[in-house]
């Protein structure tokens, strides 16, 4: 096989990398909706409309948060490789998949924080089963919102009354979604995957089934395949449950928002942390808006994000590295 192109300076296999570290970002169903165009001079992040997901995430919003996701990654690899990124976001008079070009902006040593990052890239995972009981210390808290205001989010953290309201939120957002058939059908055709598809959520990575009495994770990811929960085995009670937040809801702010999600799972996994992705009640128009009043009114919540002390869980799989190139 022709060895991979090469991009910024890169050799063959730190192109390579750089293009497997970006397409480990999380995205909704794993759908994976992103392509690069690699040259000397550039690297292009582009949608793939093919991938998109109309019924959960009819505006593309989500989509952008995952694209925004691999950004960071890609930052971050670049960055481990001597590159020092410079990124034009949506830039203009560009096609409209384009999302992103990044360049070289000379030399650049990695700090040691950005390596743990980027070292905390492959071990990601999204984890659906329950967390242990044990509270997450506030130094720990303090690093997570660091992330999110370094890429120019805000990460709100519910307190307890909030989570009551929040928690009615995202029942009343399951429902109508579920209600649904266009998402019920979207929904089923990229969850409880064989073991060997390279797309899609695995039944081996979709937690236990969910059951009447669960107050968080209510979507089945497995097609119905996963195991009835060991009696006892319920889920956390006071879960830390943590919003991205954007200033505003463009574009633009999709694309910062999912680097800022992107840094803050990769910091929770750095320090241990588990996390997993609670999307419908930001999906349903209705119950965003109301989480937006619920948290005051002024920022824009983009990712419901819970994060704890988890048990292992498998990874999700990722497609062929040269299906992610676009060749022209
Ligand atoms: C914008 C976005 C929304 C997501 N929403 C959910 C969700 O509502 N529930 C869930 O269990 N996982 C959700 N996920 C997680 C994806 O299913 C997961 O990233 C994908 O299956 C890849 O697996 P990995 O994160 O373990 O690499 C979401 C991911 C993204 C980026």
């Amino acid at each position: 096989m022709a060895s991979f192109p090469t991009a910024l300076g890169l050799s063959a296999e730190q192109t390579e990398d750089v293009v497997q570290q970006a397409g480990l970002a999380p995205s909704l169903h794993n759908s994976q909706p992103w392509r690069f165009r690699l040259s000397e001079q550039v690297i292009e992040l582009h949608s793939d409309p093919r991938r998109r997901l109309p019924a959960a995430d009819p505006a593309d919003r989500e989509l952008r948060l995952a694209c925004g996701a691999a950004l960071l990654n890609l930052r971050l690899a670049l960055e481990h490789f001597g590159v020092r990124p410079v990124v034009a976001l949506l830039p203009r008079l560009a096609g409209p998949t384009s999302l992103a070009e990044l360049r070289s902006g000379g030399p650049a040593t990695q700090a040691p924080e950005e390596l743990a990052l980027y070292q905390a890239i492959p071990k990601r995972r999204s984890n659906r089963r329950p967390f242990l009981e044990n509270p997450v210390p506030a130094a720990h808290r303090h690093a997570l919102a660091a992330a999110v205001r370094r890429e120019q989010g805000s990460l709100r953290t519910m307190t307890r009354p909030e989570l009551g309201s929040l928690e009615g939120l995202m029942h009343r957002a399951h429902r109508m979604q579920m209600a649904d058939v266009r998402f019920r059908d979207e929904l089923a055709k990229w969850t409880g995957r064989p073991k060997g598809a390279a797309e899609g959520v695995p039944a081996a990575a979709a937690g236990p089934l969910p059951e009447p009495q669960d107050q968080w994770v209510l979507r089945d990811f497995s097609g119905g395949q996963a195991r009835v929960r060991v009696p006892g085995k319920d889920f956390e009670s006071d879960p830390l449950m943590v919003v991205v937040c954007s200033n505003h809801d463009s574009r633009l702010d999709d694309l910062r928002a999912g680097q800022a999600m992107q840094r803050m799972l990769l910091t929770a996994t750095a320090l241990g942390l588990a996390s997993s992705l609670l999307s419908a009640v930001v999906e349903v128009e209705e119950t965003r808006d109301e989480l937006r009043q619920l948290l005051g009114g002024g920022l824009y919540p983009q990712a419901v994000v819970r994060i704890g002390y988890g048990s292992p869980t498998p990874a999700t799989p990722r497609r062929d590295l040269r299906e992610l190139l676009i060749d022209d």
